[in-house]
Protein backbone atom coordinates (compact mmCIF):
# COMPACT_ATOMS: atom_id res chain seq x y z
CA UNK A 1 0.00 0.00 0.00
CA UNK A 2 1.41 3.64 -0.80
CA UNK A 3 -0.16 6.53 1.39
CA UNK A 4 1.60 9.52 -0.82
CA UNK A 5 -1.83 11.15 -2.20
CA UNK A 6 -2.79 11.23 2.13
CA UNK A 7 0.82 12.27 2.87
CA UNK A 8 0.10 15.19 0.17
CA UNK A 9 -2.81 16.34 2.00
CA UNK A 10 -1.16 16.85 5.41
CA UNK A 11 -0.45 20.30 6.51
CA UNK A 12 1.52 22.35 4.16
CA UNK A 13 4.69 22.58 6.15
CA UNK A 14 4.36 19.03 7.82
CA UNK A 15 4.32 17.79 4.27
CA UNK A 16 7.32 20.04 3.34
CA UNK A 17 9.47 19.42 6.37
CA UNK A 18 8.95 15.57 5.45
CA UNK A 19 9.68 15.71 1.98
CA UNK A 20 12.64 17.61 2.87
CA UNK A 21 14.26 15.14 5.98
CA UNK A 22 13.44 12.34 3.03
CA UNK A 23 15.52 13.98 0.44
CA UNK A 24 18.53 14.30 3.10
CA UNK A 25 18.47 10.87 3.90
CA UNK A 26 18.78 9.85 0.72
CA UNK A 27 21.79 12.08 0.52
CA UNK A 28 23.72 10.57 3.21
CA UNK A 29 22.32 6.70 2.36
CA UNK A 30 20.22 6.75 5.35
CA UNK A 31 16.01 4.94 5.37
CA UNK A 32 14.15 7.14 6.97
CA UNK A 33 10.25 5.91 8.20
CA UNK A 34 7.60 7.72 9.32
CA UNK A 35 6.46 5.62 12.62
CA UNK A 36 4.11 5.61 15.59
CA UNK A 37 1.61 7.66 16.30
CA UNK A 38 2.24 10.35 13.62
CA UNK A 39 1.13 7.09 11.02
CA UNK A 40 -1.48 6.15 13.37
CA UNK A 41 -3.28 9.50 13.51
CA UNK A 42 -2.52 9.82 9.53
CA UNK A 43 -5.06 6.83 9.28
CA UNK A 44 -7.10 8.23 11.82
CA UNK A 45 -7.63 11.51 10.08
CA UNK A 46 -6.35 13.47 13.55
CA UNK A 47 -3.84 16.55 13.37
CA UNK A 48 -0.98 15.97 14.90
CA UNK A 49 2.13 17.98 14.61
CA UNK A 50 4.82 15.32 16.62
CA UNK A 51 6.60 13.69 13.77
CA UNK A 52 7.89 10.80 14.66
CA UNK A 53 10.79 9.43 12.58
CA UNK A 54 12.98 6.28 12.42
CA UNK A 55 16.48 6.07 10.70
CA UNK A 56 18.47 3.04 9.95
CA UNK A 57 21.79 4.62 11.30
CA UNK A 58 22.68 7.31 13.40
CA UNK A 59 19.48 9.09 14.68
CA UNK A 60 21.83 11.58 16.40
CA UNK A 61 23.96 12.69 13.79
CA UNK A 62 21.43 12.68 11.53
CA UNK A 63 19.46 14.78 13.57
CA UNK A 64 21.94 16.99 14.14
CA UNK A 65 22.57 17.49 10.46
CA UNK A 66 18.83 17.76 9.87
CA UNK A 67 19.13 20.69 12.68
CA UNK A 68 21.63 22.79 11.05
CA UNK A 69 20.55 22.25 7.43
CA UNK A 70 16.63 23.31 8.89
CA UNK A 71 17.13 25.40 11.36
CA UNK A 72 15.49 23.40 14.42
CA UNK A 73 16.20 23.35 17.61
CA UNK A 74 17.66 20.18 19.46
CA UNK A 75 16.93 18.41 22.44
CA UNK A 76 18.65 15.23 22.61
CA UNK A 77 18.79 12.65 24.47
CA UNK A 78 21.55 10.29 23.91
CA UNK A 79 21.08 7.21 26.25
CA UNK A 80 18.08 5.97 23.50
CA UNK A 81 19.46 7.35 20.23
CA UNK A 82 16.99 9.69 20.09
CA UNK A 83 16.82 13.36 19.52
CA UNK A 84 13.58 15.95 19.36
CA UNK A 85 13.85 18.84 17.04
CA UNK A 86 10.99 21.45 17.30
CA UNK A 87 10.05 24.31 15.04
CA UNK A 88 7.46 26.40 16.51
CA UNK A 89 4.20 24.17 17.08
CA UNK A 90 5.93 21.27 15.07
CA UNK A 91 7.77 18.98 16.61
CA UNK A 92 10.81 16.33 14.94
CA UNK A 93 11.46 13.24 17.15
CA UNK A 94 14.43 11.51 15.27
CA UNK A 95 15.11 7.87 16.42
CA UNK A 96 17.84 4.96 15.81
CA UNK A 97 15.53 1.71 14.66
CA UNK A 98 15.84 -0.29 17.73
CA UNK A 99 15.48 -3.54 19.48
CA UNK A 100 14.27 -3.82 22.84
CA UNK A 101 14.72 -6.41 25.81
CA UNK A 102 13.43 -6.47 29.39
CA UNK A 103 15.58 -7.88 31.63
CA UNK A 104 13.37 -8.84 34.52
CA UNK A 105 9.51 -7.00 34.11
CA UNK A 106 9.39 -3.62 34.44
CA UNK A 107 12.87 -3.24 33.81
CA UNK A 108 13.99 -0.24 31.56
CA UNK A 109 14.82 -1.76 28.05
CA UNK A 110 18.04 -2.58 26.96
CA UNK A 111 18.22 -1.28 23.88
CA UNK A 112 20.65 -2.29 20.54
CA UNK A 113 20.51 -1.22 17.18
CA UNK A 114 17.58 -3.02 15.15
CA UNK A 115 16.02 -3.92 11.89
CA UNK A 116 12.44 -1.58 11.14
CA UNK A 117 10.86 -5.46 12.01
CA UNK A 118 12.60 -5.05 15.20
CA UNK A 119 11.65 -1.16 15.65
CA UNK A 120 7.70 -2.27 14.92
CA UNK A 121 7.80 -5.46 17.39
CA UNK A 122 9.15 -3.34 19.82
CA UNK A 123 6.32 -0.88 20.38
CA UNK A 124 3.14 -1.26 21.87
CA UNK A 125 0.55 -1.72 20.01
CA UNK A 126 -0.79 -2.83 16.51
CA UNK A 127 -1.87 0.38 15.79
CA UNK A 128 1.05 2.41 16.49
CA UNK A 129 3.32 0.19 14.96
CA UNK A 130 2.92 1.50 11.25
CA UNK A 131 5.55 2.82 9.46
CA UNK A 132 5.75 4.74 6.04
CA UNK A 133 9.25 5.05 3.85
CA UNK A 134 9.84 8.41 3.24
CA UNK A 135 13.08 7.92 1.15
CA UNK A 136 12.56 9.00 -2.87
CA UNK A 137 12.31 5.07 -3.97
CA UNK A 138 9.71 4.50 -1.14
CA UNK A 139 7.99 7.25 -0.88
CA UNK A 140 4.60 6.86 0.70
CA UNK A 141 4.83 2.80 1.52
CA UNK A 142 3.17 1.27 4.31
CA UNK A 143 5.06 -1.32 6.22
CA UNK A 144 2.30 -3.20 8.30
CA UNK A 145 4.00 -6.17 9.42
CA UNK A 146 1.34 -6.65 12.83
CA UNK A 147 -1.87 -5.78 11.04
CA UNK A 148 -2.47 -2.24 12.50
CA UNK A 149 -4.35 -0.87 9.50
CA UNK A 150 -6.78 -3.71 10.23
CA UNK A 151 -7.03 -2.91 13.77
CA UNK A 152 -7.51 0.76 13.33
CA UNK A 153 -10.33 0.08 10.66
CA UNK A 154 -11.43 -2.10 13.27
CA UNK A 155 -10.73 -0.20 16.31
CA UNK A 156 -9.12 -2.66 17.93
CA UNK A 157 -6.21 -2.04 20.50
CA UNK A 158 -4.00 -4.72 20.39
CA UNK A 159 -0.60 -5.47 21.73
CA UNK A 160 1.50 -7.57 19.91
CA UNK A 161 2.95 -10.26 21.91
CA UNK A 162 2.40 -12.27 25.34
CA UNK A 163 4.32 -10.09 27.44
CA UNK A 164 3.96 -6.58 26.54
CA UNK A 165 2.31 -5.62 29.94
CA UNK A 166 4.57 -7.20 32.24
CA UNK A 167 7.54 -6.07 30.22
CA UNK A 168 6.12 -2.43 30.00
CA UNK A 169 2.96 -2.17 32.77
CA UNK A 170 2.87 1.71 31.66
CA UNK A 171 1.57 0.07 28.14
CA UNK A 172 -1.80 -0.41 30.67
CA UNK A 173 -2.09 3.32 31.21
CA UNK A 174 -1.59 3.96 27.65
CA UNK A 175 -3.85 1.24 27.06
CA UNK A 176 -6.67 2.83 28.22
CA UNK A 177 -5.72 6.39 27.18
CA UNK A 178 -6.32 5.49 23.59
CA UNK A 179 -9.28 3.48 24.26
CA UNK A 180 -10.53 6.65 25.66
CA UNK A 181 -9.52 8.87 22.73
CA UNK A 182 -10.18 7.55 20.44
CA UNK A 183 -13.63 5.39 21.35
CA UNK A 184 -11.67 2.33 20.30
CA UNK A 185 -12.18 -1.59 21.70
CA UNK A 186 -9.45 -3.62 23.70
CA UNK A 187 -9.15 -6.92 21.68
CA UNK A 188 -10.20 -9.88 23.75
CA UNK A 189 -6.57 -11.67 23.89
CA UNK A 190 -5.22 -8.00 24.89
CA UNK A 191 -8.00 -7.82 27.86
CA UNK A 192 -6.88 -11.05 29.00
CA UNK A 193 -3.45 -10.07 28.98
CA UNK A 194 -4.11 -7.35 30.91
CA UNK A 195 -5.91 -9.01 33.82
CA UNK A 196 -2.76 -11.52 33.89
CA UNK A 197 -0.76 -7.76 34.83
CA UNK A 198 -3.19 -6.99 37.24
CA UNK A 199 -3.14 -10.55 39.22
CA UNK A 200 1.04 -9.87 39.10
CA UNK A 201 0.33 -6.54 40.66
CA UNK A 202 2.48 -5.09 37.53
CA UNK A 203 1.68 -1.45 37.94
CA UNK A 204 1.78 -1.46 42.16
CA UNK A 205 5.29 -3.39 41.49
CA UNK A 206 6.84 -0.47 39.54
CA UNK A 207 8.53 2.62 40.92
CA UNK A 208 5.68 4.74 41.06
CA UNK A 209 8.30 7.37 39.80
CA UNK A 210 8.15 5.45 36.48
CA UNK A 211 4.59 5.33 36.45
CA UNK A 212 3.99 8.95 36.77
CA UNK A 213 4.80 10.07 33.53
CA UNK A 214 2.04 7.83 31.87
CA UNK A 215 -0.49 8.45 34.74
CA UNK A 216 0.06 12.61 34.11
CA UNK A 217 -0.83 12.04 30.01
CA UNK A 218 -3.77 10.73 30.92
CA UNK A 219 -4.83 14.24 32.50
CA UNK A 220 -3.85 15.89 29.95
CA UNK A 221 -6.34 14.12 27.47
CA UNK A 222 -9.41 15.74 26.61
CA UNK A 223 -11.71 14.45 28.84
CA UNK A 224 -9.40 12.29 31.29
CA UNK A 225 -12.55 11.39 33.26
CA UNK A 226 -13.30 8.45 30.40
CA UNK A 227 -10.04 6.79 30.49
CA UNK A 228 -9.87 6.91 34.61
CA UNK A 229 -13.29 5.13 34.76
CA UNK A 230 -11.97 2.28 32.32
CA UNK A 231 -8.73 2.10 34.34
CA UNK A 232 -10.81 1.82 37.68
CA UNK A 233 -12.84 -0.77 35.59
CA UNK A 234 -10.25 -2.85 33.93
CA UNK A 235 -7.46 -2.72 36.70
CA UNK A 236 -8.41 -0.73 39.78
CA UNK A 237 -6.87 2.30 41.07
CA UNK A 238 -4.78 0.72 43.87
CA UNK A 239 -1.18 1.36 42.57
CA UNK A 240 -2.40 4.72 42.93
CA UNK A 241 -2.91 4.45 46.42
CA UNK A 242 -4.04 1.69 48.08
CA UNK A 243 -7.28 4.14 49.75
CA UNK A 244 -8.55 5.53 46.43
CA UNK A 245 -12.15 4.60 45.44
CA UNK A 246 -13.77 6.99 42.79
CA UNK A 247 -17.62 7.35 42.44
CA UNK A 248 -19.72 8.77 40.32
CA UNK A 249 -19.65 11.85 41.53
CA UNK A 250 -15.84 12.14 41.43
CA UNK A 251 -16.09 12.00 37.69
CA UNK A 252 -18.78 14.59 37.31
CA UNK A 253 -17.00 16.79 39.42
CA UNK A 254 -13.94 16.75 36.11
CA UNK A 255 -16.73 17.91 33.65
CA UNK A 256 -16.71 21.05 36.35
CA UNK A 257 -13.31 21.34 36.04
CA UNK A 258 -13.35 21.81 32.56
CA UNK A 259 -16.47 24.53 32.79
CA UNK A 260 -13.99 26.52 34.71
CA UNK A 261 -11.06 26.37 32.94
CA UNK A 262 -12.94 27.23 30.39
CA UNK A 263 -14.33 30.05 31.43
CA UNK A 264 -11.09 31.26 32.95
CA UNK A 265 -9.14 31.58 30.02
CA UNK A 266 -11.84 32.92 27.80
CA UNK A 267 -12.27 35.84 30.83
CA UNK A 268 -8.66 35.86 31.53
CA UNK A 269 -6.62 35.16 28.74
CA UNK A 270 -4.05 36.88 29.00
CA UNK A 271 -2.77 35.30 32.47
CA UNK A 272 -0.55 32.44 33.15
CA UNK A 273 -1.49 28.95 31.44
CA UNK A 274 -3.05 26.77 33.97
CA UNK A 275 -2.12 23.51 35.00
CA UNK A 276 -5.64 22.02 34.10
CA UNK A 277 -3.99 18.01 34.37
CA UNK A 278 -2.80 18.73 37.69
CA UNK A 279 -6.57 20.37 38.75
CA UNK A 280 -7.92 16.94 37.49
CA UNK A 281 -5.33 15.09 39.16
CA UNK A 282 -6.09 16.91 42.62
CA UNK A 283 -10.17 16.34 41.96
CA UNK A 284 -9.69 12.52 41.66
CA UNK A 285 -7.36 12.11 44.79
CA UNK A 286 -9.44 14.67 46.85
CA UNK A 287 -11.08 11.95 49.01
CA UNK A 288 -7.84 11.33 50.21
CA UNK A 289 -6.44 12.21 54.01
CA UNK A 290 -3.71 14.78 54.25
CA UNK A 291 -1.39 11.57 55.28
CA UNK A 292 -2.04 9.89 51.83
CA UNK A 293 -1.62 12.85 49.41
CA UNK A 294 1.72 13.30 51.30
CA UNK A 295 2.47 9.44 50.69
CA UNK A 296 1.64 10.23 47.02
CA UNK A 297 4.03 13.18 46.56
CA UNK A 298 6.73 11.22 48.26
CA UNK A 299 6.01 8.03 45.88
CA UNK A 300 5.73 9.61 42.45
CA UNK A 301 8.56 11.89 43.36
CA UNK A 302 6.35 15.07 42.92
CA UNK A 303 7.44 18.48 42.25
CA UNK A 304 7.72 21.00 44.80
CA UNK A 305 4.67 23.26 42.83
CA UNK A 306 2.44 20.34 42.48
CA UNK A 307 2.91 18.72 46.13
CA UNK A 308 2.38 22.52 47.09
CA UNK A 309 -1.25 22.36 44.99
CA UNK A 310 -2.61 18.91 45.87
CA UNK A 311 -1.83 19.68 49.35
CA UNK A 312 -3.19 23.21 49.65
CA UNK A 313 -6.70 22.21 47.93
CA UNK A 314 -7.02 19.35 50.79
CA UNK A 315 -5.60 21.70 53.48
CA UNK A 316 -8.27 24.44 52.71
CA UNK A 317 -11.71 23.32 52.61
CA UNK A 318 -12.72 25.62 55.58
CA UNK A 319 -12.42 27.89 52.40
CA UNK A 320 -16.05 27.17 51.60
CA UNK A 321 -17.36 28.62 55.16
CA UNK A 322 -14.34 32.10 55.27
CA UNK A 323 -16.54 32.91 52.18
CA UNK A 324 -19.92 32.52 52.60
CA UNK A 325 -19.73 36.07 54.43
CA UNK A 326 -21.15 37.92 52.73
CA UNK A 327 -19.99 41.17 54.47
CA UNK A 328 -16.15 40.30 53.92
CA UNK A 329 -13.95 43.67 52.73
CA UNK A 330 -11.93 43.01 49.88
CA UNK A 331 -8.75 43.07 51.67
CA UNK A 332 -10.29 39.80 53.77
CA UNK A 333 -11.07 38.48 50.62
CA UNK A 334 -7.62 38.59 48.95
CA UNK A 335 -5.82 37.14 52.50
CA UNK A 336 -7.80 34.39 51.88
CA UNK A 337 -7.48 33.80 48.18
CA UNK A 338 -3.74 34.91 47.46
CA UNK A 339 -2.01 31.99 49.31
CA UNK A 340 -3.49 30.09 46.81
CA UNK A 341 -2.63 29.27 43.52
CA UNK A 342 -4.78 30.21 40.50
CA UNK A 343 -5.41 26.12 40.06
CA UNK A 344 -7.16 25.69 43.97
CA UNK A 345 -9.09 28.49 43.80
CA UNK A 346 -10.52 27.28 40.65
CA UNK A 347 -11.27 24.12 41.71
CA UNK A 348 -13.45 25.80 44.82
CA UNK A 349 -14.84 27.97 41.71
CA UNK A 350 -16.14 25.02 40.26
CA UNK A 351 -17.44 23.42 43.91
CA UNK A 352 -18.76 26.39 45.52
CA UNK A 353 -22.75 27.37 45.15
CA UNK A 354 -23.24 30.07 47.21
CA UNK A 355 -23.04 33.68 45.32
CA UNK A 356 -21.60 35.68 47.63
CA UNK A 357 -18.68 32.89 47.84
CA UNK A 358 -18.68 33.06 44.07
CA UNK A 359 -18.83 37.09 43.52
CA UNK A 360 -15.90 37.05 45.60
CA UNK A 361 -13.25 34.89 43.78
CA UNK A 362 -14.23 36.67 40.68
CA UNK A 363 -13.67 39.85 42.66
CA UNK A 364 -10.45 38.19 43.40
CA UNK A 365 -10.21 37.14 40.18
CA UNK A 366 -10.78 40.57 37.93
CA UNK A 367 -9.91 43.12 40.75
CA UNK A 368 -8.05 42.16 43.72
CA UNK A 369 -5.49 39.62 42.35
CA UNK A 370 -4.00 42.67 39.85
CA UNK A 371 -4.04 45.83 42.53
CA UNK A 372 -0.30 46.63 42.61
CA UNK A 373 0.60 49.86 44.62
CA UNK A 374 1.45 52.87 42.56
CA UNK A 375 3.93 54.37 45.56
CA UNK A 376 7.51 53.18 45.49
CA UNK A 377 9.79 53.10 48.82
CA UNK A 378 11.79 56.36 47.35
CA UNK A 379 8.29 58.24 48.14
CA UNK A 380 8.10 56.76 51.73
CA UNK A 381 11.89 57.87 52.13
CA UNK A 382 10.73 61.78 50.88
CA UNK A 383 8.33 61.86 53.67
CA UNK A 384 10.71 61.10 55.88
CA UNK A 385 9.94 57.19 56.65
CA UNK A 386 13.29 55.12 57.35
CA UNK A 387 13.48 51.53 55.62
CA UNK A 388 12.68 48.74 58.44
CA UNK A 389 9.81 46.98 59.68
CA UNK A 390 7.83 49.96 60.11
CA UNK A 391 8.23 50.76 56.20
CA UNK A 392 6.56 47.47 55.00
CA UNK A 393 3.87 47.76 57.86
CA UNK A 394 2.91 50.99 55.53
CA UNK A 395 3.17 49.81 52.49
CA UNK A 396 1.14 46.46 53.93
CA UNK A 397 -1.84 48.87 55.16
CA UNK A 398 -1.88 51.02 51.78
CA UNK A 399 -2.14 48.25 50.07
CA UNK A 400 -5.32 46.94 51.73
CA UNK A 401 -6.74 50.66 52.21
CA UNK A 402 -5.98 50.18 48.39
CA UNK A 403 -8.19 47.18 47.83
CA UNK A 404 -10.72 48.61 50.52
CA UNK A 405 -11.45 52.01 49.49
CA UNK A 406 -10.18 51.87 45.59
CA UNK A 407 -7.43 54.30 45.66
CA UNK A 408 -6.78 54.75 41.83
CA UNK A 409 -4.39 57.34 41.23
CA UNK A 410 -0.84 57.56 42.83
CA UNK A 411 -2.22 61.16 44.12
CA UNK A 412 -4.94 59.38 46.30
CA UNK A 413 -2.25 56.87 47.19
CA UNK A 414 0.05 59.75 48.77
CA UNK A 415 -2.82 61.35 50.52
CA UNK A 416 -4.19 58.14 51.85
CA UNK A 417 -0.05 57.69 52.77
CA UNK A 418 0.29 60.83 54.39
CA UNK A 419 -2.97 60.27 56.45
CA UNK A 420 -1.58 57.07 57.78
CA UNK A 421 1.07 58.28 58.35
CA UNK A 422 -0.35 61.15 60.84
N1 LIG B 1 5.88 3.39 22.49
C1 LIG B 1 5.80 2.10 22.96
N2 LIG B 1 5.73 1.82 24.29
C2 LIG B 1 5.75 2.83 25.19
C3 LIG B 1 5.83 4.18 24.75
C4 LIG B 1 5.89 4.41 23.37
O1 LIG B 1 5.76 1.18 22.15
N3 LIG B 1 5.69 2.57 26.50
C5 LIG B 1 5.97 3.62 21.03
C6 LIG B 1 4.63 3.61 20.31
O2 LIG B 1 4.81 3.03 19.06
C7 LIG B 1 4.31 5.07 20.17
C8 LIG B 1 5.67 5.69 19.97
O3 LIG B 1 6.54 4.89 20.76
O4 LIG B 1 3.45 5.31 19.07
C9 LIG B 1 5.79 7.15 20.35
O5 LIG B 1 5.48 7.31 21.74
P1 LIG B 1 4.62 8.53 22.26
O6 LIG B 1 5.08 9.77 21.63
O7 LIG B 1 4.56 8.42 23.75
O8 LIG B 1 3.19 8.06 21.75
P2 LIG B 1 2.21 8.51 20.62
O9 LIG B 1 1.67 7.26 20.05
O10 LIG B 1 2.80 9.48 19.69
O11 LIG B 1 1.06 9.13 21.54
P3 LIG B 1 0.43 10.57 21.61
O12 LIG B 1 -0.53 10.63 20.46
O13 LIG B 1 -0.28 10.60 22.94
O14 LIG B 1 1.56 11.55 21.53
Amino acid sequence: MNITKKLNHLDLKLIAIIKRIGRFADKHNIRAFLVGGFVRDIFLKIKNFDIDIAVDKQGINFAQFLSKKLNLKIISHQRFGTAILSLGNLKVDIATLRKEAYPYPGSLPVVREGSLADDLARRDFSVNALAVGINKDDFGMVFDHFNGLADIEHKDLRVLHDKSFLDDPTRILRLVRFAARFNFSIETKTLNLLKQARLAGALENMQKQRVREELFLIFEELEPEKAIKLLDKLYGLKFIHKNLRLAAADYQRSVKVREVCDWFEREFYSRRKIDIWLMYFIVFLSGLEVDELEAICKDFVLKRGESIRLLSFKRSQDIFKKLNKASLKPSEVYNILNPLSYEVILLFFAEIKNKQARRHIINFFKRYNLTRIKLTGNDLKKLGVRPGPRFKELLGLMFKQKLNSRLLTKYQELSALKRLIR
